[in-house]
């Protein structure tokens, strides 16, 4: 089996749905998962599963859109670890801000804000350890809304849409320092954040998270003369 041994990931996300499997995933590849989310309890419980299948596994609550939180998580990472070799930009929210004619301008940005600045900000923390040591990875994992136009969710489209530029610019800027930036645009997933009641699309149809998970495990285990560059992942029977 491929090996990640002696690497460390940092998962943004990290508490539940992908970036909860994909810590289990990458740990069982031998890396130092560290899990970063806001939801205490839930970090807990990843890390402990992830320790009780003889992982190594490491947690940090903080909110990846405060700055000087990130900056502490970040840095007490390096502090135990020595180094990040891995960033999984995954936290995000999906929220439907209705129709662009009625929507409210203030739950809009927040839309926006929130699915954006913690990909910006954990990227530019993460970023002076990974060219210092002329390696890494990083995978942002963006949506199929960030490519394709979805009616009332034009908040989170244009923040994944931006995350997908994002991603661009910086491959742009450090594939030559030793740094792979990659992109994985998923379809509807079946976890938490399409919440609970109506309207939701069948879960049935929707993709595992381990299953995204596996391929997020495949994106980083890819030698290193290749990159998957933008990876779009839809159900087998194509909703969403
Ligand atoms: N599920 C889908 O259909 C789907 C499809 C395409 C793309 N995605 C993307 O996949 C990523 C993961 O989503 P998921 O489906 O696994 O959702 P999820 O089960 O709701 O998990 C989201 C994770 O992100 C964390 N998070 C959210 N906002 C955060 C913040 N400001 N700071 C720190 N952590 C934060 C959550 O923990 P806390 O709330 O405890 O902070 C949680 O651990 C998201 O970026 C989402 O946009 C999902």
């Amino acid at each position: 089996m491929e090996t990640l041994a002696g690497q460390v990931a940092l998962i943004t996300g990290g508490g539940r749905g992908i970036g909860a499997e994909t810590g289990k995933q990458l740990a069982q590849r031998g890396a130092t998962v560290v899990l970063v989310a806001r939801t205490q309890a839930q970090l807990e419980a990843t890390a402990a599963q992830i320790r009780d299948s003889g992982g190594k596994a490491h947690w940090f609550a903080a909110d990846v859109s405060d700055e000087s939180a990130m900056r502490e998580a970040v840095q007490c990472t390096l502090g135990i670890t020595g180094n990040i070799d891995i960033l999984v930009n995954n936290a995000g929210f999906i929220q439907s801000v209705g129709l662009i004619k009625s929507s409210d301008p203030a739950a809009w940005w927040r839309t926006l804000e929130g699915n954006l600045k913690g990909l910006y900000l954990t990227t530019r923390l993460v970023l002076p350890p990974m060219l210092e040591q002329g390696r890494g990875q990083i995978v942002n994992v963006l949506s199929v809304a960030g490519a394709r136009a979805f009616a009332g969710l034009s908040a989170y489209s244009c923040a994944k849409a931006a995350g997908l530029m994002f991603t661009r610019v910086l491959a742009k800027e450090v594939r030559k320092h030793g740094v792979r930036v990659m992109a994985i645009l998923p379809g509807a997933v079946d976890t938490a954040i399409w919440g609970e009641g109506e309207g939701i699309p069948d879960r049935e149809k929707m993709i595992r998270p381990e299953t995204v998970a596996q391929i997020i495990t495949q994106m980083l285990l890819t030698p290193a003369d290749a990159a998957i560059d933008e990876l779009l992942v839809l159900p087998q029977e194509g909703i969403l």
